[in-house]
């Protein structure tokens, strides 16, 4: 199969040297790009800025902003059979980039964001019979929301996980998610590592299109 993996965090610039983004470090996005490698599949991974080494034998594309990695994912989707959607997009941007340093004798009594697109949502209508898994970063509620974003982003598997909880989340090699199936199921998994989690979701994408292929036939 041909995967497409985003990994990381996406950075908005404010000025020359500032930027918003949040605290992903990228683990579960690289750990399912080399699990898929690692069962012979044909990786391409969008990776915002992280400090990891990437997977060898997959192809990277390095992306800063959310609209870069729009762009770059909408650039390759088209060729992959599946999607995995780890990386945590920046929902928002400046609403202004300085092109120079802001000096620190004229700081800004506020920073206006504006909407960045929803890369999941903007490739909803053209998503066919492609497989499409989605990450859902929580940190209060572990079902409705993520129920919400499996339908609303057409999404066939979301990965739930609370991201304040010890061992869950951000920069964590450890994670506990439950899987909420666009079938209705759901599966809790106990605390895992990422490479393992990264291994049952490359497995369940694996038999999804095994389905696919057979009840094509
Ligand atoms: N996502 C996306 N584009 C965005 C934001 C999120 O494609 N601009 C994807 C993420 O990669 C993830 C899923 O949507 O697979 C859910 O992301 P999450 O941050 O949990 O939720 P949001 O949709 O951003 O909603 P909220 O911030 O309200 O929880």
């Amino acid at each position: 199969m041909k995967i497409l993996v985003t990994a990381g965090p996406t950075r908005e610039p404010i000025d020359p040297v500032r930027f918003i983004s949040n605290r992903s470090s990228g683990k579960m996005g690289y750990s399912i790009a080399a699990a898929a490698r690692q069962k012979g599949h044909s990786v391409i991974l969008v990776s915002g800025p992280v400090a990891i080494k990437p997977p060898a034998g997959i192809k990277l594309l390095k992306v800063m902003t959310a609209r870069d990695m729009l762009s770059a994912v909408k650039e390759n989707v088209q060729k992959c059979d599946a999607l995995v959607m780890a990386a945590a997009v920046s929902d928002w941007r400046p609403a202004v980039y300085c092109r120079q340093k802001l000096k620190k004798t004229r700081m800004p009594e506020f920073i206006r964001l504006k909407p960045n697109p929803d890369i999941l949502m903007s490739l909803a209508r053209q998503k066919g019979t492609k497989i499409f898994v989605g990450f859902a970063a929580e940190t209060n509620d572990l079902k409705a929301e993520p129920l919400r974003k499996l339908r609303q982003k057409r999404l066939d598997l979301i990965v739930a996980n609370n991201v304040i909880k010890s061992g869950s989340g951000f920069e964590s090699d450890t994670n506990r998610v439950t899987f909420y199936f666009a079938g209705g199921e759901q599966e809790e998994l106990p605390l895992m590592t990422k490479e393992k989690i990264a291994r049952r979701i490359v497995e369940w994408i694996e038999q999804k299109e095994l389905c696919r292929v057979m009840s094509s036939v």
